[in-house]
C-alpha cells in the first residue's frame, strides 16, 4: 500500500507541475489565472502568450500525464520501460486499477495544483498523456474527435468536452479493462465539469474561437 501511494502522490505531483503558469510567468510575468479565462493550459497560454509557448506547455503537459502512468508500469512491470522488473500475475490483475488511480491523481494535479492554491488547468492535456499511455488507440482516436471538432469548430473549449464525450465509446469499442472504462467515464465527466464556464459562455454564444479575445459575458 505505502508503494501504491506513493505512485499516487507521484502521479498527483506530476500533474501539479505548473507549466503554464511558469511559462506565464518567466515569458511575461503574467499570472495566467487572472488573465483570459484564468486556466493555467496551453489554450489560454495560448490567447495570452503565443503559439511557441503553448505549443511547449501542450506537449510537457501531455508528457506529465503519460509519466503518472509510465511510472506505474515502470514499478509494476512493463517490459518495454523496465525490463528489469519482471511482471508478475499480481501485476496483471492490479496494473490497470493501480494506473487508473494515479491518472486521476495527474488530473486532480493538473486542475487543483498544490503550488498554485488548489488552482491549474482544465486536465485536457493531461487527460491525453494519460490516455496515450493507457491505451494508444483510444488516446488517438480521442486526440482525432478533438482534432475533427476543432477543424470545424476552432472552438478548443467545446472540441475538448466532445473528446471527453467520445472517449468513453472509444475505451469500450477497443476492448480496454474496465478499470480503464471507469477513467474514461469519470475522468470524461470530471473534464467536461471542468468546463462549466465556457459550456455558459458557449450557451450565450460568448466562447471565444481560436485567435479571438475572450470577452467576459459579464
Ligand atoms: O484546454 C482547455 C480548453 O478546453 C479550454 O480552455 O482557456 O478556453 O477555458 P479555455
Amino acid at each position: 500500500l505505502t508503494l501504491n501511494a506513493g505512485l499516487w502522490l507521484a502521479g498527483y505531483l506530476l500533474g501539479s507541475i505548473p507549466t503554464g503558469y511558469l511559462v506565464g510567468k518567466l515569458l511575461k510575468g503574467i499570472d495566467l489565472r487572472q488573465e483570459g479565462s484564468g486556466s493555467t493550459g496551453a489554450t489560454n497560454v495560448l490567447r495570452t502568450i503565443g503559439k511557441g509557448p503553448a505549443i511547449a506547455v501542450l506537449l510537457v503537459d501531455i508528457l506529465k500525464g503519460a509519466a503518472a502512468i509510465a511510472l506505474v508500469r515502470a514499478v509494476y512491470g512493463w517490459e518495454a520501460i523496465a525490463p528489469f522488473v519482471p511482471p508478475t500475475a499480481d501485476a496483471d490483475q492490479w496494473l490497470p486499477w493501480m494506473s487508473t488511480i494515479a491518472a486521476f491523481a495527474a488530473l486532480i494535479g493538473h486542475s487543483k495544483s498544490v503550488w498554485l492554491g488548489f488552482q491549474g488547468g482544465k486536465a485536457v492535456a493531461s487527460s491525453l498523456g494519460v490516455l496515450l499511455a493507457m491505451s494508444w488507440p483510444v488516446g488517438l482516436g480521442t486526440l482525432g474527435v478533438f482534432a475533427v471538432f476543432v477543424a470545424i469548430s476552432r472552438i478548443v473549449s467545446l472540441s475538448s468536452i466532445a473528446g471527453a464525450i467520445a472517449v468513453s465509446g472509444l475505451m469500450v469499442l477497443f476492448g480496454e479493462p474496465a478499470p480503464y472504462c471507469v477513467f474514461a467515464i469519470v475522468g470524461g465527466l470530471y473534464v467536461i465539469w471542468r468546463h462549466r464556464t465556457n459550456i455558459e459562455r458557449l450557451l450565450a454564444g460568448t466562447e471565444p474561437r481560436i485567435g479571438e479575445k475572450l470577452v467576459a459575458p459579464d
